[in-house]
């Protein structure tokens, strides 16, 4: 970047796993006019494959390993000293499987989002696709949404669908959303560093208008 040009948004991602949607967001970033720029993921498994992906694509990491604290609160506050030191804009969990307490919550509130892997408000926590393929239900898909105190129950964002077939199992689901994971969390990660949408009290501000119902993208 030269040096007469503005300093982009900066992004820092969390996870935990494969890092699939840390990849696709890297991706995404690295295209002409992307509107932000990834500069760290940290991690809290040390093996995560998505180290892996961040130093092939030579972005800076960081390891908090939960198993070595006592309690969450302590973990969260050496996440939170971690974080602070690259001053983010926005912090993306992609995959990031711990629950953060209050305290984290509030010291990024408005700044954080998460990935879901179910049509929100159906299915918080665990086993997301094979609770949708219990239930019987023919349309599943992936939420995104702002983090609030409430577990995978802050204002959605977006939402995209995918149909389920009768012969889908919990493996097949899961990486048909997976494919509608990749498309819609740079979407929104780009809506947020143009700034086009806040967290307000308990709802989402789109363009400066309150949003009545997350924005959906339909399966195909
Ligand atoms: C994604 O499918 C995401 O929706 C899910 O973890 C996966 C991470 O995949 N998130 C949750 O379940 C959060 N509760 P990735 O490491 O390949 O991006």
């Amino acid at each position: 970047m030269k040096a007469d040009q503005p300093t982009l948004p900066k992004i820092l991602v969390l996870a935990s796993g494969s890092g699939t949607n840390f990849q696709a967001l890297v991706d995404a970033s690295r295209e002409r006019d992307f509107p932000g720029q990834v500069i760290a993921l940290g991690c809290n498994q040390p093996k995560a494959f998505a180290l892996e992906r961040a130093a092939q694509a030579n972005i800076e990491t960081f390891v908090v390993d939960h198993k070595g604290f006592g309690s969450r609160d302590e973990f969260d506050a050496a996440l939170i000293a971690h974080i602070l030191r690259y001053n983010p804009d926005v912090i993306v969990l992609a995959g990031f499987m711990r629950i953060l307490t209050p305290s984290f919550v509030q010291a990024f509130r408005g700044k954080l989002l998460n990935i879901h892997p179910s049509l929100l408000p159906k299915y918080t926590g665990l086993n997301t696709h094979q609770r949708a393929l219990d239930a019987g239900d023919d349309t599943h898909g992936v939420s995104i949404h702002f983090v609030t105190e409430e577990l995978d129950g802050g204002p959605v964002i977006a939402q995209a669908e995918v149909t389920v077939a009768p012969d889908d199992t919990s493996e097949t689901l899961a990486e048909k959303v997976q494919r509608k994971e990749h498309l819609l969390y740079p979407i929104v990660v780009r809506w947020f560093c143009e700034g086009r949408i806040q967290l307000g009290s308990d709802f989402v501000l789109f363009d400066g208008q309150v949003m009545k119902t997350p924005m959906r993208l339909p399966d195909n």
